[in-house]
C-alpha cells in the first residue's frame, strides 16, 4: 500500500500547484453514494457548466418578455445567436471564424461534409476510413457511398492499421481511385490521436479529399486545423465540449472552399445571406463562410449551454488545459502502470507518446473486465466501458483534479487483486 500514500502525496502536491484548480467550481460534480463521484467520463459526456442554467433561465425569459421580438432585441439576439461561437470555435480548432459554424448535431455535419466533400467519379470514387472507426461513421458513409450508386464493399477502403504510417502506405496504394479520407482524429476506443497534419498531406497527394471527427479532439488537444490544410471537420459538444446531452453540434470547412460556389451543398434559409434572407428571395445566395452550410435557425436553448462552457475555455485557455491535460494524463497512466505491476492481462492500449494521445486512456482487460468495471461503478467512479474488453477514463483538466486520479488508483488495485 505504499505506492496508494505515494501517489496521494504527489496528487496533493500537484493539486496545489495547479494555476486551474479553481475551474473545478465552474461545474456540478454529480453525487454518488452520498459524496462527490470520482468523474472520470468526460470523454462520454461532459460535466454541467453551474452557469448553463442562468444562461438557459435567461433565454426563457427573454422568450416570456419579448416573443418573437426577442429575434432582434433579447439580450443575445437569436437572430444571429450561433455567431457568437464563431471566435472560440475557430480558437479550438485552430481555424478562422469564417471557417466554423455551431448547428445540428455531429453525424447530420457528417452528411452534409460528404454530400459536399465526397463527389465520385467513376475513376476516383473510393473512400477510407478506419477499419474500427465509430460505428455512425460508418454508416453515414456507406449510405453516402450507395447513394451515390456504389457498392461500399468495393469503395470502402478500411485501414485495419491504426498505425500512422500504415495509414499513409495505404494512402498511396490507393491513390488512383481515392475520393476522400474520413477519420475520427482521437480514436474514441483507444484515445489514439492521429497523426491529422501529415495524414491531410498524404491524402492532398493521393488527390483526395480529407476530413475528420473531432468528437473526442475538440476541447481535449490543441488542433490547428486551417494550417494542416484539412478540408472539413465535424464535432459534437457534449463530450469536452460540456454542452449537454444531444447539445449542438459544429463544423470546420477550409478558407479555400468556403466561398467556393461550384462545391455542392445541401440548402436552407439559415445558409443564405442574412441580409437578403427576409426578403424570402426563391433564389439561394450562399452567404460567405461555413455559416452557408446552415439549414435552420438556430437551436437557442442548447447553444445556452455551448455558450456557460465556450465561454469557461475562452477564460481558461486551451494551451494551460492542454498543459494540465499532459500533466494529468501522464500522472494516470502512472498510476495505472503502477497498479498493473507485471501483470500481463491487464495494458494500456493508447499510445505512452503525449503527442499521439489526449486526455483518454484504455485499459484493455484479457478477463474478468466487466468484474472490475462494476467494481469501480460501486465504488463511486463514474468510468466507462467499452465492449468487447475495454475500461476508458478520461480525467478532464477543467475539473478533474490529481486526487481524482489517486483514488481511482486506489480502486482499481482493489478491483483487480
Ligand atoms: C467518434 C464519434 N463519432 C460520432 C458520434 C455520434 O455523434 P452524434 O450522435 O452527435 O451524431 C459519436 C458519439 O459519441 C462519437 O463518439
Amino acid at each position: 500500500m505504499n505506492m496508494i500514500h505515494e501517489w496521494n502525496t504527489e496528487a496533493t502536491a500537484l493539486d496545489q500547484a495547479d494555476e486551474l484548480r479553481d475551474f473545478r467550481n465552474r461545474f456540478y460534480i454529480p453525487e454518488k453514494n452520498g459524496k462527490q463521484a470520482i468523474y472520470l467520463a468526460g470523454n462520454s459526456l461532459g460535466l454541467q457548466p453551474r452557469m448553463a442554467e442562468r444562461i438557459i433561465l435567461e433565454e426563457l425569459e427573454d422568450w416570456r418578455v419579448f416573443g418573437v421580438e426577442g429575434h432582434m432585441n433579447s439580450r443575445r439576439p437569436w437572430y444571429s445567436y450561433h455567431k457568437q461561437f464563431c471566435e472560440p470555435l475557430a480558437e479550438l480548432v485552430g481555424g478562422l471564424p469564417v471557417e466554423v459554424v455551431a448547428m445540428n448535431a455531429l453525424t447530420v455535419n457528417l452528411h452534409l461534409m460528404l454530400i459536399s466533400f465526397y463527389r465520385p467519379t467513376p475513376t476516383r470514387y473510393k473512400v477510407a476510413i478506419l477499419g474500427n472507426e465509430f460505428p455512425s461513421d460508418r454508416y453515414a458513409i456507406e449510405s453516402q457511398i450507395r447513394l451515390h450508386g456504389y457498392d461500399p464493399r468495393e469503395a470502402m477502403i478500411e485501414f485495419d492499421d491504426m498505425d500512422d504510417d500504415a495509414i499513409l502506405r495505404s494512402i498511396t496504394v490507393h491513390a488512383d481511385t481515392l475520393a476522400l479520407v474520413h477519420l475520427s482524429a482521437v480514436h474514441y476506443y483507444t484515445g489514439k490521436f492521429f497523426d491529422v497534419e501529415t495524414i491531410t498531406h498524404a491524402a492532398h497527394d493521393a488527390g483526395a479529399y480529407v476530413g475528420f471527427d473531432l468528437a473526442h479532439a475538440i476541447g481535449n488537444v490543441e488542433l490547428n486545423l486551417h494550417q494542416w490544410n484539412v478540408d472539413y471537420a465535424v464535432w459534437c459538444s457534449y463530450k469536452y465540449l460540456n454542452s449537454g446531452p444531444g447539445s449542438v453540434g459544429g463544423a470546420f470547412i477550409h478558407e479555400k472552399h468556403v466561398g467556393n460556389g461550384n462545391i455542392p451543398r445541401l440548402a436552407g434559409w439559415w445558409g443564405t445571406d442574412e441580409d437578403t434572407r427576409f426578403e424570402m428571395h426563391p433564389s439561394f445566395v450562399p452567404t460567405y463562410g461555413a455559416e452557408s452550410w446552415q439549414l435552420s435557425n438556430a437551436p437557442v436553448f442548447s447553444m445556452a449551454a455551448h455558450k456557460a462552457s465556450l465561454d469557461i475555455f475562452r477564460e481558461a485557455g486551451m494551451k494551460r488545459v492542454s498543459a494540465k491535460r499532459e500533466l494529468l494524463t501522464g500522472f494516470a497512466e502512472r498510476v495505472i502502470l503502477d497498479a498493473i505491476g507485471n501483470r500481463s492481462d491487464i495494458r494500456i492500449i493508447t499510445p505512452s507518446n503525449i503527442l499521439r494521445r489526449g486526455a483518454q486512456l484504455s485499459l484493455e482487460l484479457d478477463t474478468k473486465g466487466n468484474d472490475v468495471y462494476n467494481a469501480l461503478i460501486d465504488a463511486g467512479l463514474v468510468v466507462d466501458w467499452r465492449n468487447p474488453n475495454v475500461i476508458r477514463i478520461a480525467p478532464v483538466p477543467l475539473y478533474n483534479t490529481f486526487g481524482d486520479v489517486a483514488v481511482f488508483g486506489e480502486e482499481l488495485v482493489r478491483a483487480i487483486t
